[in-house]
């Protein structure tokens, strides 16, 4: 039996991990969030005193980066090295080393591999910025899920606010930036809209109608 594959991509703060865990859960789907191995790689390299932007220094200890996957109740659990860092990878400072260490081909190469072995003999919803376009190009949906810079920062700053951390507005707003700008003009696997992605901008939805936006739309490309 042929197995279904949804990408979702788009840039950070979009809304597309939260709205593909929901709609993973709906579905009956694994939800593989690609974003949570970039952040890994960059947590490892800031633990190893790597700056996130030395190449070499990151290429250098690609070898000694185990990467797994595995799922509880609470969704996706993210091993580095067999320890869990799924919590560790959500700091202001992982972000944006993560949209550092993903300009690297080395890196990309390396993640992409894993993400083609998770996604193969399953049904999956997988997000990110190249699934549609490099990683699964025969995906069965792709969903290009966008925002206003201001709206993503918004949704960013009530997020972190959530999970106790303490952030200025402004600051997340430049980390988007930043990482729009860099993860949309690297060289290798750019963050852009597949020719056959539907293109979903959610400026002004509420989380609740984003879901059920994305899920009538994936049921009727499913008939
Ligand atoms: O989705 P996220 O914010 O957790 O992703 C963190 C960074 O990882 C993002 O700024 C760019 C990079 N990334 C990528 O280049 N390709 C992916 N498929 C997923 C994430």
């Amino acid at each position: 039996m042929s197995t279904v594959k949804i990408a979702i991509d788009g840039p950070a703060g979009a809304g597309k991990s939260t709205i593909a865990k929901e709609i993973a859960k709906k579905l009956g789907f694994t939800y593989i969030d690609t974003g949570a191995m970039y952040r890994a790689v960059a947590l490892r390299a800031i633990e190893s005193g790597i700056d996130t932007k030395d190449v070499k220094g990151v290429c250098d200890i690609l070898d000694d980066i185990d990467i797994d996957i595995q799922h509880d109740t609470n969704g996706q659990v993210i091993l580095l090295n067999g320890r869990d860092v799924t919590l560790d990878i959500r700091t202001p400072e992982v972000s944006k080393g993560a949209s550092d260490v993903a300009v690297i081909p080395q890196v990309r190469m390396k993640l992409v591999e894993l993400q083609r072995k998770l996604a193969s003999n399953r049904n999956i919803i997988m997000d990110g910025r190249d699934i549609g376009t490099f990683v699964l190009p025969d995906a069965d949906i792709k969903i290009f899920l966008t925002a206003s810079v201001e709206e993503r920062a918004r949704r960013r700053y009530e997020e972190m606010k959530e999970k106790g951390y303490t952030c200025s507005f402004e600051d997340i707003k430049k980390d988007i930036k930043y990482r729009d700008e860099n993860d949309s003009n690297r060289a290798f696997a750019p963050l852009r809209v597949a020719d056959d992605a539907i293109i979903l901008d959610t400026t002004g939805n509420d989380l609740e109608q984003s879901i059920n936006t994305v899920q009538k739309l994936i049921k009727e490309r499913l008939k």
